[in-house]
């Protein structure tokens, strides 16, 4: 398939045939996703694979996901990463300053384009993958899970395997709702909006599993009426990001 095409088919896949995922292959993947840009050569991520069948299971629970960890062909942990670069600045005698909101950036943008890259690859071999946010609902039971240091912490977890079936792809945004030329237009959303809710509520009544009555405003509206994940600034700091 070329890379546009697959690209255009990516859907999320939360059922897998429980078929285990080859330490070879783990390890291609993760080198293929490695070669993904990164802000100043940083590479500031790391990935811890799964492998443990209790600790999948409990990284499952711990996410809230468990279902999709049930059959999974393995799981990873995805996580921003300066305790290397701690390392690193040690090496040269220096104290590197870790701790900043632009690092935090950095570390983020790092983390998001090496976990696309690793999916990009899988879902060119044939497998579905998960993105789990969840893994930031106990961010800290997850880093003591995983003994994660000081300047480590969690943004993802993923969950991989042989897709059992494939549904179909979820329409996103109208694409001049998210492309914008020489100048930011918020005028157009209003007429933007309506349509893409009219065109997801089709899609929702009509797909072949999980059917319901949904539109996306709605789903946002009731996803962000609310501070999301309250306690994550708290946990950063103990991480040591204050975002000074
Ligand atoms: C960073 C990130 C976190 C996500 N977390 C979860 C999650 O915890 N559980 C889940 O079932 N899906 C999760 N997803 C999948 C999204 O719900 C999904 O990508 C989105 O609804 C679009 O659907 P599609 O991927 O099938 O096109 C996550 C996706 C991303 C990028």
């Amino acid at each position: 398939m070329m890379v546009k095409e697959l690209l255009r088919s990516h859907t999320s896949v939360r059922k897998y045939t429980g078929e285990k995922i080859s330490k070879e292959v783990v390890r291609d993947l993760i080198e293929t996703a490695q070669m993904a840009a990164t802000s100043h050569f940083i590479q500031a991520y790391s990935v811890i694979w799964v492998s443990d069948e209790e600790k999948q299971q409990k990284l499952g629970e711990l996410s809230n996901n468990a279902f999709q960890f049930q059959t999974a062909g393995a799981a990873f942990l995805f996580c921003v990463d300066f305790k290397r670069l701690q390392a690193a600045g040690k090496k040269q005698g220096v104290e590197i300053v870790a701790d900043s909101a632009e690092n935090l950036l950095a570390g983020v943008a790092d983390v998001a384009l090496f976990a696309q890259n690793f999916v990009v690859a899988a879902e060119a071999e044939g497998y579905g993958i998960c993105y789990i946010g969840g893994a930031r609902n106990k961010p800290a039971e997850i880093s003591t899970l995983f003994d994660l240091p000081d300047y480590v912490f969690p943004l993802f977890a993923m969950t991989i395997g042989t897709p059992t079936k494939r549904n179909e792809t979820k329409p996103r945004l109208p694409l001049d709702a998210v492309l914008h030329e020489n100048s930011y237009n918020t005028e157009k959303y209003d007429q933007l909006l309506d349509e893409y809710d009219a065109l997801l509520e089709k899609y929702y009544e009509n797909r072949s599993s999980n059917k319901k009555t949904a539109n996306w405003t709605k789903q946002m509206a009731d996803y962000l009426i609310e501070q999301r994940r309250p306690f994550m600034k708290e946990f950063l700091a103990s991480k040591g990001f204050t975002w000074k």
